[in-house]
């Protein structure tokens, strides 16, 4: 398995908001890469042979006592070193050179020019744009290091020893800020560490599955299966790795769209044969939301619910040791587990609240990934593109969609307009790119409406569709207006109790890309 591994890079966090993407970006050259804390054991650090070593950025200043400091073996281990912004500080800090406060602080863009021909630099335009953020910088590079490029602020924007191998730049290459930036972390991958294209879907799935077999050993291991692209792609890589050791427990609490529960357990259930214990819990749920109207009242009730469904389910099984969950790289960036050195840390717990008794251990192997690293994972073990491409959904379902009072039939009628959106979508190519997410929502409001010589009164869908990378910031999708005219006709057409369809035109913010 270590062959697969063996030219792979390390990177050492040091809290830089942008560490993972870093690694993210040597894996999108098929190069393998895993993030470690900067101070992990050495044993840790180089367990699969690393090619090279990277240096986070970081918000400390390397000067300040009880910075994060740079572990001596990562010098004395002869492999090339790339410092990134605190990294390259750390590195100049390490080997005798000067860092200070910069009396001007350098956050966004900047144009560089390499002063002098090296490695890093190769095959690029004489002059870069780069993406800044720094308030301290370089003084005096260490001996034995030169000025490899300049910018305006600065005499050393990257700095370079090119006998011992030691490179550092003050921008982030790791950013699409920095438009070349891959490509030079490209050269300090196959120039200077000498890394050859290795890293897949395929070879991630070998390797994953072969840490999986070591973890789990005899053990067996739960899943909740939502349906989603996360926890569906953790499924069956843990499956391929364990088989029957492996149960997964999907819940149907009657808020997911139309067809989506029998789709789950047709896929898991027939063609990948995985052992899937299906609880339909509509009517505990629906029970449970009568009367519910609030929105945080609803996403409270349905998790609770959630807990006590599944935890009851859990304990008829015997001898669960892990408890699996498609826990991915976006959905631990903020927590305190997430990086040792990052000062922002919040709490997040992506299936959080289990009864003390069920005391799991989590088996996450998606955890170092991004959502696109997900799906071509989850094509790669043969998931049907309707699961590897499905739109994120959120926990609570159709619930914060169907607006005032969750009854069997306004959900059914949230179902069927929804549907005839997705469809509509998906054959003018608008599903799987051109939106990031699209749904219908149910007001809890009636329009009068003329149908055929007579007055309607009726409930009103709206159509949401919005454009995003991040889901922190979302615009409302350009759609074609023809598309807009044929939902709507059919929604009013093929939809009893709706006469009334439209568009939402709010950006996020100042809207949310929910209605609740
Ligand atoms: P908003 O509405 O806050 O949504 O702009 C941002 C993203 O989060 C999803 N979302 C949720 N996901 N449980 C979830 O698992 C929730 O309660 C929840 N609320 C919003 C939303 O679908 C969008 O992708």
């Amino acid at each position: 398995m270590d062959k697969l591994k063996c030219g792979g890079i390390a990177v050492l966090d040091y809290g830089s908001q942008y560490t993972q993407l870093i690694a993210r970006r040597i894996r999108e050259l098929g190069v393998y890469s895993e993030v470690y804390a900067y101070d992990g054991s050495a044993a840790r650090i180089n367990r699969h042979d690393p090619a090279g070593y990277i240096l986070s950025g970081g918000p400390e200043s390397v000067y300040q006592a009880g910075a994060p400091c740079l572990q001596r073996f990562l010098l004395d281990s002869g492999k090339p070193v790339l410092g990134i912004c605190y990294g390259m500080q750390l590195l100049t800090h390490a080997l005798g050179g000067l860092v200070d406060s910069a009396a001007q602080k350098e956050y966004g863009p900047a144009t560089i020019t390499h002063a002098q021909r090296s490695p890093l630099f190769d095959n690029l335009p004489g002059e870069l744009d780069v993406w800044m953020s720094h308030g301290d910088r370089i003084e005096a590079p260490p001996p034995g290091f030169a000025a490899l490029a300049e910018s305006e602020n600065s005499p050393y924007a990257a700095i370079g020893d090119l006998s011992r191998q030691y490179y550092g730049v003050q921008f982030h290459p790791e950013v699409n800020h920095s438009p070349q930036g891959k490509d030079i972390l490209a050269n300090f991958l196959f120039e200077i560490c000498r890394c050859r294209e290795q890293w897949t879907p395929a070879a991630f799935i070998d390797d994953s599955v072969a840490r999986i077999r070591k973890t789990v050993g005899d053990e067996h291991v739960l899943l909740a299966l939502s349906g989603g692209v996360d926890s569906a792609v953790a499924g069956a890589l843990i499956h391929r790795a364990i088989g029957e050791q492996l149960t997964a427990i999907f819940v149907d609490h009657g808020m997911l769209r139309l067809g989506e529960a029998d789709d789950v357990i047709r896929v898991f259930r027939q063609e990948q044969e995985m052992s899937l214990i299906a609880v339909n819990a509509v009517e505990l749920f629906l029970d449970a939301l009568s009367g519910v109207t609030e929105p945080e009242a609803k996403r409270k009730t349905i998790g609770k619910l959630f807990i006590d469904v599944f935890s009851a389910e859990a304990r008829k099984l015997q001898d669960i040791r892990f408890l699996a969950q498609g826990t991915i790289y976006p959905d631990v960036i903020e927590s305190a587990a997430g990086s040792k050195a990052a000062k922002t840390i919040k709490s997040h717990h992506n299936v959080g609240g289990l009864p003390a008794d069920l005391n799991f251990e989590l088996l996450e192997p998606l955890r170092d990934l991004f959502k696109d690293e997900v799906r071509k994972i989850g094509e790669e073990l043969g998931l049907p593109e309707a699961i590897v491409w499905r739109q994120p959904f959120p926990g609570p379902g159709l619930a914060i969609r169907c607006l005032g009072e969750l009854h069997w039939e306004r959900l059914e009628k949230l179902r069927a307009a929804d549907a005839i959106f997705a469809s509509e979508l998906a054959d003018a190519g608008l599903l799987r790119r051109g939106t990031a997410q699209s749904f219908a929502v149910l007001l809890p409001v009636k329009s009068v409406g003329v149908m055929g010589d007579n007055r309607s009164y009726e409930e009103v869908i709206v159509l949401r569709a919005v454009t995003t990378d991040d889901f922190m910031t979302a615009d409302w999708a350009r759609l074609p207006y023809d598309l807009l005219a044929r939902v709507s006709a059919r929604i009013v057409n093929e939809v009893a109790g709706i006469n009334r369809v439209t568009y939402d035109i709010t950006s996020k913010p100042p809207g949310t890309i929910e209605w609740e």
